[in-house]
């Protein structure tokens, strides 16, 4: 009997409506706060900054929002993305679980981010915007809105994370080549850029510092907008088309997940595939367990504090309730750049506080073993980040080789690791540390925390 290994979808069977879990939550969202003030924002507070359509999905409590044609039209250039049972690598682990794999890599960026860098592009053309800055980690959020600046002809500025622009050349090339500028951060084109290297020239830089530096430029020039590739509510729900055709591919399989797994940056795309399996327990439907795996270097969800802190370092953002490390937390240079951030998705982290999520932390040199054993078997190179999500699955499949339990696991690979390579030799050479991130220094980026006062 032939196994069946990939399930597809045509192309007009593609989501029409992305899913926002506003609509499901039992309780709200806390607000989001002016750092002057302390009191909520609205709307114009954003302006400068997003573009109003924007700035309406970010607050919607709509349950399904329409994804505009023209987005869906250039979606059809690689969606929808395939899901894979993974019939190889459960042979390798001798388990009896079923796994299930949603590929994300089959974008032209290798990743998830253009999920959201196209309708972002597209909001900000129709507003009459004429440029974008950005921040990037691991350069697939960069090379996605490069990919959706071009397609849309708007100029888009990137600021790469110091030790991800020195450990990955090509990604700027491939940015480049979508006809962007890419900038290294901590950089000297910005106010904030500079006071940090005043004081640490050979500062490896962090998101939360290319975030200050692509806000500081955006607020700057009327033209001028930003896109931030994770965190926000509208990018986790632009994401939702990955969990929503992974339903629908499960179904063509005859099979439910019992464990939902992804990995934690800010957490885009683990909400991605995770938030409509949420939402359908939250409306009665069958509950799965959700797990978000987040690097033992920086970890948010496990080891962070749930409070109100800035997004970036240079505190140009306002306040958001989220599991943070302190907005002046430099992460160890670790090789999953896009996972570097100090906190995690407002919407991810509430999920954790009303006991609808798991999070587990894992150290590098673990992720890219697994990573290893998952292309061995699979043929796939996962990004480092994704290292994270497929040994938060083969762990859950060992669990079942464990308990002899047939349970059917799903996950996300969020990307391919092509331009990733050099991390790999490292691993192979046994060079790649298991870096331990200073525990002096998180006491003292905690103790950093805005003071904000419970409400009453
Ligand atoms: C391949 C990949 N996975 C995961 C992430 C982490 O971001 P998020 O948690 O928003 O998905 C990144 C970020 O750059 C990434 O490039």
């Amino acid at each position: 009997m032939s196994l069946q290994t990939k399930y597809l979808l045509d192309e007009n069977q593609m989501p029409k409506f992305w899913y926002n879990i506003q609509a499901d939550l039992p309780k709200a969202l806390p607000a989001v706060l002016h750092p002057g003030t302390l009191q909520p924002i609205g709307p114009d507070d954003l302006a400068p900054l997003f573009p109003m359509e924007l700035i309406m999905q970010e607050v919607s409590t709509e349950r399904e929002i329409e994804i505009p044609e023209p987005v869906r039209d250039i979606y059809r250039l690689w969606r929808p993305a395939p899901l894979y049972r993974a019939h190889r690598l459960e042979k390798v682990l001798g388990t009896p679980a079923k796994i299930f794999y949603k590929y994300e890599g089959v974008s032209p960026a290798g990743s998830h981010k253009p999920n959201t860098a196209i309708p972002q592009a597209f909001y900000n053309k129709q507003a009459g915007v004429k440029r974008l800055t950005t921040e990037t980690g691991a350069g697939q959020w960069g090379t996605s809105l490069s990919f959706a600046g071009s397609l849309f002809d708007l100029e888009v500025l990137v600021f790469q994370v110091r030790v991800s622009y020195d450990q990955k050349p090509y990604r700027r090339a491939v940015m480049e080549t979508y006809g962007a500028r890419c900038l290294p951060s901590p950089s000297n084109q910005t106010e904030y850029g500079r006071s940090v290297l005043a004081q640490r020239p050979d500062h490896p830089g962090s998101l939360g510092i290319a975030i200050s530096e692509a806000v500081e430029l955006a607020v700057q020039r009327e033209d001028t907008k930003y896109a931030l590739g994770s965190v926000l509510n509208h990018v986790l729900m632009h994401q939702t088309i990955i969990g929503l055709e992974a339903m629908e591919q499960l179904q063509m399989a005859d099979a439910w997940p019992d464990v939902v797994v992804g990995c934690t940056g800010g957490g885009s795309n683990f909400a991605g595939i995770a938030f409509p399996f949420i939402g359908h327990a939250l409306r009665g439907g069958r509950k799965s367990r959700i797990v978000a795996v987040e690097p033992a270097a920086c970890p948010s969800l496990t080891r962070g504090k749930y409070a109100y802190d800035f997004g970036d370092t240079g505190h140009m953002t306002p306040l958001t309730k989220m599991h943070t490390l302190g907005s002046t937390f430099t992460p160890p240079g670790f090789h999953a750049g896009g996972l570097r951030y100090h906190g995690m998705a407002p919407l991810v982290s509430h999920c954790k506080e009303l006991g609808l999520l798991e999070a587990t932390a894992y150290t590098q040199g673990q992720c890219f073993e697994a990573g290893v054993t998952f292309a061995r078997a699979e043929g796939i190179v996962p990004a480092p980040e994704a290292n994270h999500a497929v040994k938060g699955a083969i762990e859950e499949a060992l669990r079942c080789k464990r308990e002899g339990k047939s349970e059917t696991i799903l996950f996300n690979l969020c990307g391919h690791g092509h331009f990733d390579m050099a991390a790999y030799q490292k691993y192979f050479a046994g060079e790649l540390k298991d870096e331990q991130y200073d525990e002096k220094e998180l006491a003292m980026a905690l103790s950093g925390l805005p003071s904000v006062p419970e409400p009453a």
